[in-house]
């Protein structure tokens, strides 16, 4: 069992150095308590998808969190095949939207585009079976935000309709993106959304 507390450490009691945005405001430990003590089955079952964000931006710990959540998710061969650019420029963001089928919520308080890094990931396997891995480590560290982002009581909105080519042009890099997540406080709490009956998405061969 971990103690949740040493994950706290891990993340704030350290030297602010090993922080990719040095804390400055106060934090209540009461929120860090809470989410500590967050049920991950809660989380999941009350995820639903946003594209209606309030104007407020996201504190700076709930930023490092949502990243550093995307950081434990499993990659293929430990080599985590993935990068995260977190687009801070506003004038980019906007641009965005039009590299996203010009989906106008890709426009958000937080805007984390999730590229695949297939060089990362040494393993001895043909090119293309490094780039499925990249894929896959790409999507989960995403999906991994996803739900800390949730947890943090922000919403979220995965975008999969993207310009790569574009995209990798705006960000100035060679890497192809996979999605991008767009979090923020939501205007309103949704219901999620009904899902298939178990019993009919599970096959038992
Ligand atoms: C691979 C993938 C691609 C998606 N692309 C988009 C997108 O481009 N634009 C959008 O508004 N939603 C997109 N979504 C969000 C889905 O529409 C949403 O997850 C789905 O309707 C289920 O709703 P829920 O997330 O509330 O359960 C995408 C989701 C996934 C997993």
């Amino acid at each position: 069992m971990t103690n949740p507390q040493d994950i706290l450490n891990r993340m704030f009691h350290t030297q602010n150095s090993s922080l990719i945005y040095p804390k400055t405001e106060e934090t209540n430990t009461q929120d860090f308590t809470e989410i500590l003590q967050t049920n991950i089955f809660n989380v999941m079952l009350n995820r639903r998808s946003q594209r209606k964000f309030l104007d407020k931006n996201i504190e700076d710990w709930k930023i490092e969190i949502i990243l550093a959540a995307a950081d434990t998710a499993p990659t293929a061969g430990g080599f985590q095949g993935f990068e995260i650019y977190h687009i801070k420029n506003p004038s980019l963001k906007k641009q965005l939207v039009g590299a996203a089928n010009n989906q106008p919520y890709v426009n958000s308080p937080l805007v984390l585009v999730f590229c695949k890094n297939p060089k990362r990931v040494k393993l001895t396997f043909p090119e293309e079976i490094l780039r499925k891995f990249s894929i896959q480590d790409a999507t989960l560290a995403a999906g991994y935000s996803q739900l800390a982002a949730h947890a943090l009581g922000l919403s979220s909105i995965w975008i999969g309709m993207i310009d790569e080519e574009k995209i990798s042009q705006l960000l100035e890099t060679d890497l192809i993106p996979s999605s991008i997540l767009c979090i923020g406080y939501p205007e309103k709490i949704l219901l999620p959304k009904p899902k298939r009956n178990l019993k009919d998405l599970i096959h038992e061969i």
